[in-house]
């Protein structure tokens, strides 16, 4: 069962996100699932202006990012670990020891994605924040991901890599081909979940993880299984409903 919120635009899409993750960080010790993108951007300017505004604290957050571009290393400017900070972080004050980024460019990404899994069994995430593919992945699962993986290197499909092409010069030789990500099963561990869409680009998508059959082929479907998932969205993303 979602829980299904359809706002005007996407600065309202950000406010009722918001409004959750506010509610999630003023619990202690709060684990925060984080992801990149364009969709949890005007989420995350709130977070930081609240925190200017009010002095919130994430003294005591501990985060883990759903995903990361495999052979960027992580200060390249489109690694996720430099999206977080210019994005993120660096307007919080997480320590850093409590932030948790796959490692994209260690030797051995399928060792990465065993110590990343580990970590991930040592806490249990409190609010996840997702994005939606165009293909209906999340993080970077895409169509044909097991409903039951857990970390793991995944290859872009095509349209992936098109659609995030627009963050590599428009060119999307230059977009990675792999990624290691949280997988279908890690990310459905979370207590709650808010899922972020805008634009008529995800309308199929977001039609497909809410009213579609629970099938590998739209991997956001997954969320059908979950009982605490809120989807938050403006009504170009929701037209499909
Ligand atoms: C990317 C990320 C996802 C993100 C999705 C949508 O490839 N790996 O975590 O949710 O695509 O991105 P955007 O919000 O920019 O549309």
């Amino acid at each position: 069962m979602f829980n299904i919120i359809i706002t005007e635009n996407y600065d309202q899409v950000a406010s009722e996100a918001f409004r959750n993750m506010k509610e999630a960080v003023t619990k202690e010790n709060p684990v925060l699932g984080l992801a990149t993108g364009s969709s949890p951007i005007g989420l995350y300017k709130k977070m930081i202006a609240d925190r200017n505004a009010s002095g919130t604290s994430y003294k005591k957050a501990v985060t883990y990012n759903l995903d990361e571009y495999i052979g960027l290393p992580r200060d390249h400017d489109q690694s996720y670990w430099t999206f977080m900070h210019e994005n993120l972080f660096d307007g919080l004050n997480i320590p850093e020891a409590n932030i948790h980024i796959p490692c994209g460019d260690c030797e051995d990404p399928e060792e990465e994605c065993r110590r990343y899994e580990e970590e991930l069994r040592q806490h249990v995430i409190d609010l996840q924040v997702l994005g939606i593919g165009s293909d209906g992945h999340i993080g970077f699962n895409e169509p044909g991901t097991p409903f039951d993986s857990v970390t793991h290197v995944a290859e872009l499909t095509e349209q992936t890599r098109r659609d995030n092409a627009r963050f590599f010069g428009d060119d999307i030789e230059k977009v990675p081909t792999h990624a290691i990500t949280m997988g279908l099963a890690s990310i459905l561990k979370a207590r709650s979940i808010i899922v972020l869409a805008t634009g008529s680009n995800k309308a199929d998508a977001v039609y497909g993880m809410i009213r579609g059959p629970k099938s590998t082929d739209c991997p956001a479907s997954v969320l059908q299984g979950h009982s605490h998932v809120t989807v938050i969205l403006d009504k170009d993303a929701a037209a499909r409903l």
